[in-house]
C-alpha cells in the first residue's frame, strides 16, 4: 500500500490530570498481546515538530510536494537532501522523553508486545525500546536511490549530495516518501499484530495517513480495545474505546504506573 494524504490542520492542548478508567487499567493488566501505534506526537515533548500541528508543524511551513516525493528528488536532490539532513541533526540534538520511556517499561511489563511507529527519527530505540517496527523508516539511515541498499559510510559534510560507490546513483534518506511502498515486512509485522492484540495504544498521530491509519480499524475488526492518546480530537477518537485526552509524556507514565504500581 503506498502512502497518502497530505494536510495541515490541528491544535496542542496543555497536558490535563487525564482520568483512566479502571476497567481500561484491568484490561491491560489482564492483556496477553498489547501493540502501540505511534506518531510525530509523541515526540513532540522532545522538542521534534510534528508534521500537521498548527503553525508548528512541518508540513504548515514546508510544502511536503517540494521536500517528501520521489518526483521532488528527481527534481532537486540537493534542496531534498538539505532537509532531511537538517532534520537529521536535529533529532540527534534531543533525548527521548517521558513517554518514549513509558513505553519502554510497558514491553517490559507485558507477555507479548510489538511497538509500530511512523516515526523516523529513532527515539524509540535510544529509549530503549526494542520490539519494534518503523513503518515509514529512519532519518539516521542512507540507501542508494537505484539499488536501495543501505549505506553504512557516507559523507555528512559533503556539499554536494553524496552518490552510491557502486552505480553513482545519488544517496537519499532511507524514510518513506508520499506515493511511495512501505517496507513489506514492516507493515506485515504491524498488520499481524493489529489482528492479534487485546489492546491497541494510539498515541500521538492525527490518524490521517494510510495505511497506518487502517490499523486501529483492522484491531476493532479482530475484538482489540482501542485506546486512543492524544490532546487533540482525531477522526479516531469517535471510533476509539477510550481517549486519553492529554500529552503523552504525562498520559503513558500514568496510564503505566496506575496499571501495574498502583
Ligand atoms: N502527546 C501526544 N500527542 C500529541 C502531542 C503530545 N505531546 N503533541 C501533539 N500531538 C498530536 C497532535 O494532536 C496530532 O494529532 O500528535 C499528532 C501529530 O500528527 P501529525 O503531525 O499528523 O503526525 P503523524 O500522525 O505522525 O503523521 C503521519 O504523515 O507526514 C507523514 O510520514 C509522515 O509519519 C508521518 C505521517
Amino acid at each position: 500500500m503506498r502512502l497518502r494524504a497530505f494536510s495541515a490542520r490541528c491544535s496542542m492542548n496543555p497536558a490535563s490530570v487525564i482520568a483512566i478508567p479502571s476497567e481500561l487499567l484491568r484490561a491491560l493488566r489482564r492483556a496477553r498481546f498489547v501493540a502501540v501505534l505511534t506518531g510525530a506526537g509523541i515526540s513532540a515533548e522532545s522538542g521534534v515538530a510534528t508534521f500537521r500541528d498548527a503553525q508548528t508543524g512541518l508540513w504548515t511551513r514546508f510544502d511536503p510536494r517540494e521536500l517528501a516525493t520521489p518526483s521532488a528528488f528527481a527534481r532537486n536532490p540537493k534542496r531534498v537532501w538539505d532537509w532531511y539532513a537538517w532534520r537529521r541533526e536535529r533529532v540527534a540534538s534531543v533525548e527521548p522523553n517521558a513517554g518514549h520511556r513509558a513505553l519502554v517499561e510497558l514491553e517490559r511489563r507485558v507477555p507479548e508486545f510489538l511497538l509500530i511507529t511512523q516515526n523516523v527519527d529513532g527515539l524509540h530505540q535510544r529509549a530503549g525500546s526494542r520490539k519494534l517496527v518503523e513503518l515509514h523508516g529512519n532519518i539516521a539511515r542512507v540507501k542508494c536511490s537505484r539499488e536501495g541498499t543501505i549505506v553504512e559510510n557516507w559523507s555528512a559534510e559533503a556539499s554536494e549530495v553524496p552518490r552510491c560507490a557502486n552505480c553513482g546513483a545519488f544517496l537519499r534518506p532511507d524514510v518513506v516518501w508520499f506515493e511511495e511502498l512501505l517496507p513489506e515486512h514492516a507493515l506485515a509485522a504491524a498488520e499481524d499484530a493489529a489482528r492479534r492484540c487485546e489492546v491497541l495504544l494510539v498515541i500521538g498521530t492525527s490518524a490521517e495517513v494510510y495505511p497506518a491509519a487502517g490499523l486501529p480499524t483492522l484491531a476493532q475488526e479482530h475484538g482489540g480495545l482501542v485506546v486512543e492518546v492524544n490532546p487533540n480530537e482525531t477522526p479516531l477518537s469517535a471510533r476509539a474505546d477510550y481517549v486519553l485526552r492529554g500529552a503523552s509524556g504525562a498520559a503513558l507514565p500514568r496510564l503505566v504506573s496506575a496499571s501495574w504500581m498502583p
